[in-house]
């Protein structure tokens, strides 16, 4: 399975000429070693759609409605509309400024109903993790028991980014073991409840060119869902050389 490379740029990147860089630089990308989603402010997601050639398009988030009045929401429909293939759900930056997992397992709803692949965030707190690996197992299974509730009937692949909160923008990252740890209750969890086809699980948090082989070169990591580090022209060409 081809690795995948997502980058969200989150808030970040506030100017064009800083996004076009970026976009210039993913589609000198080498497109057959991996796949590669740019995840831009919505703002900027048209000119992404017309400058993708290496790349994919994502968003960073989706409304928890469908339509209607909700003034400033960003609808699947709108995304699709605009011809974007991902959907950031259930980023934890999302999840603490309110988002629940009953609204984070309805945007799922909605981006699959609207032909958007999710790629959905789970990850524990730092005092959940210094409890060990088991408690971290715990809380992630209760994320994807709800946000997940019912979809098994999804004729999608699923991707899953594990963000364990505490590596998210710390420069402190997981270690590697303890990511596949994870990643693989992840798997089991999906192939035990009923999702049929084989899921894409990506890590994130603090991964940047120097680290990011340390979790790529693990088959059990199927890719790498990259902040600050893909906003910053050095940092994301080393990031695309080191794993093309
Ligand atoms: P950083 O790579 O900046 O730690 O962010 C990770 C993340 O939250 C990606 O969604």
């Amino acid at each position: 399975m081809k690795k995948l490379i997502a980058g969200n740029w989150k808030a970040y990147v506030n100017t064009e000429r800083d996004a076009d860089e970026l976009f210039s630089l993913a589609n000198s990308a080498s497109s057959s070693a991996f796949d590669l989603v740019l995840c831009p402010p919505f703002p900027y997601l048209e000119e992404a759609e017309k400058r993708a050639k290496q790349f994919a398009v994502g968003a960073q988030n989706i409304s928890s409605e469908k339509e209607g009045a909700h003034t400033g929401e960003v609808t699947a429909g709108v995304l699709k509309d605009l011809g974007v293939k991902y959907a950031i759900i259930g980023h934890s930056e999302r999840r603490a400024e309110g988002e629940t997992d009953e609204m984070v397992r309805e945007k799922m709803t909605l981006a699959l109903e609207a032909g958007l692949s999710p790629i959905l965030c789970v990850g524990e707190h730092l005092e959940t993790r210094k409890k060990g690996l088991n408690a971290a197992k715990d809380f992630i299974q209760e994320q994807l028991e709800k946000d997940l509730y019912k979809l098994q009937t999804i004729n999608y692949k699923l991707i899953i980014a594990y963000e364990p909160i505490w590596a998210i923008g710390t420069g402190v990252s997981d270690k590697p073991e303890d990511t596949i740890v994870i990643i693989n209750f992840i798997k089991e969890f999906l192939k035990t409840n009923g999702y049929k086809r084989e899921a894409r699980v990506l890590y994130g948090g603090s991964v940047n060119s120097k680290n990011i082989l340390d979790f790529l070169s693990h088959e059990e990591i199927d890719g790498a869902l990259i902040g600050r580090a893909s906003t910053n022209p050095k940092e994301f060409t080393a990031i695309i050389n080191a794993i093309a």
